[in-house]
C-alpha cells in the first residue's frame, strides 16, 4: 500500500541503474505505479532485467554498465530520443563484498569506486541534458549507505565510495539547481531480502532467532527496513512535495546507525542520578 497518489510523477521518464533486483526493481515499480510514463532499467545480467521488467509496468530493459561513459551515453540517449526528456534518474548500482583493507587488491578496491561512485557520475553527467529538459524538473536520486557514519568494518572500498556519493549529490546540487534539477541521496539501513542483507550482514551465519535479538537490540525502531520503506522514500523525493530539497544526504534505516550500547541499564539510571543529586547538595 502506497501513501501516496498514483499520479505523484505523471508524465515522468525515468531511469534505474541496477533496477533488476533488490531495493532498485522495488523504486522501479513504485515509479511506474506513481505515474510514470515510462521506466527503463538498467543492468549487467539481461536476462534478469528481462524478468523484472515483465512486473513493472511501462518499462523496458537495456545492459548497460555503469563503468563505461560511453555505455552510459548510448542507453540515455536511446530513451531520451523517444520521450524528448528525462525525469528521474534513480543510482542503485552498487558493488559491495566483505574484504579486510589489509587483504583487498587495489583492482578490487578501484572496482567499488568505479561502479558505485564513478558510474552514478557517468549516469548523471549523460543524463544532465535531457534532465534539464523535463517538463517536471529533473531528480536524481543516489542510493548512499550509512557504511562511512563513521565507519564500518571490512568495507573500506564501499565506504569510501558512499561517502564520495554524498559529496558528489551536495556539489551536484549546488551546480544544478539552476537548472530545475534537484539532487539527494538517500542511505538505506540494513534492508531485508536485499543482495546487501546476504553478502554483507552476518545474518548469513546466524540463527532466525539470534537475528531477530540483533535487530531489537541494533534497530531502535526493532524491526529490520523493507524495500517497500525506500522505495516509498525515493518517490517522495521525485514528487512534487519535495520540490525544496535538494542537496540532502537522507537517511532510512530506523535509527541504527546512531545505536550505541547505552552505557547505564535505564532501570538504574533514576537511582544514581538522584543519589549524585543528592550528594552534590550536601
Ligand atoms: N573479496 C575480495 N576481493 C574480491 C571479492 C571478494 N569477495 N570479489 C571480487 N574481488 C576482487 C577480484 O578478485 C578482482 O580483483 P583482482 O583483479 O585483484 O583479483 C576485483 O575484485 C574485481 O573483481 P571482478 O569479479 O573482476 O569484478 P566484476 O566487475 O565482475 O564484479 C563485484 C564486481 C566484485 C563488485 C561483484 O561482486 C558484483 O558485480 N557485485 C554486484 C552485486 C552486489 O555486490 N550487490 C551488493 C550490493 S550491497
Amino acid at each position: 500500500m502506497s501513501v501516496f497518489l498514483p499520479q505523484s510523477l505523471d508524465g515522468d521518464v525515468a531511469i534505474v541503474t541496477g533496477g533488476g533486483s533488490g531495493i532498485g526493481l522495488e523504486i522501479a515499480k513504485q515509479l511506474a505505479d506513481h505515474g510514470c510514463r515510462h521506466v527503463m532499467i538498467l543492468g549487467r545480467r539481461e536476462n534478469v532485467l528481462k524478468e523484472a521488467c515483465r512486473t513493472i509496468a511501462n518499462s523496458s530493459y537495456h545492459f548497460c554498465d555503469v563503468r563505461s561513459y560511453e555505455n552510459c551515453e548510448k542507453v540515455v540517449k536511446s530513451l531520451a530520443s523517444q520521450h524528448g526528456f528525462v525525469s528521474i534518474l534513480i543510482n542503485s548500482a552498487a558493488g559491495n563484498f566483505l574484504a579486510a583493507a589489509n587483504q583487498i587488491s587495489s583492482n578490487a578496491f578501484k572496482t567499488v569506486i568505479d561502479i558505485d561512485l564513478v558510474g552514478s557520475f557517468n549516469m548523471a553527467r549523460a543524463c544532465f541534458q535531457y534532465l534539464k529538459l523535463s517538463p517536471n524538473g529533473g531528480k536524481i536520486v543516489n542510493i548512499s549507505a550509512t557504511l562511512h557514519l563513521p565507519a564500518t568494518w571490512w568495507q573500506v572500498h564501499a565506504s569510501a565510495a558512499k561517502s564520495e556519493i554524498d559529496s558528489m549529490t551536495r556539489s551536484l546540487a549546488l551546480e544544478w539547481g539552476k537548472y530545475a534539477i534537484r539532487v539527494n541521496s538517500l542511505a538505506p539501513g540494513p534492508i531485508a531480502d536485499t543482495p546487501g542483507m546476504t553478502k554483507l550482514a552476518p545474518a548469513g551465519s546466524m540463527k532466525a532467532a539470534q537475528i531477530e535479538k540483533m535487530v531489537k537490540e541494533q534497530i531502535p525502531v526493532g524491526r529490520q527496513g523493507t524495500k517497500h520503506d525506500i522505495a516509498q522514500f525515493v518517490v517522495f523525493l521525485c514528487s512534487k512535495s519535495a520540490e525544496f530539497v535538494s542537496g540532502s544526504n537522507l537517511i532510512c534505516d530506523g535509527a541504527n546507525q546512531l545505536y550505541k550500547r547505552p552505557f547505564l541499564p535505564e532501570k538504574m539510571v533514576t537511582a544514581i542520578s538522584k543519589q549524585l543529586e543528592t550528594k552534590s547538595r550536601l
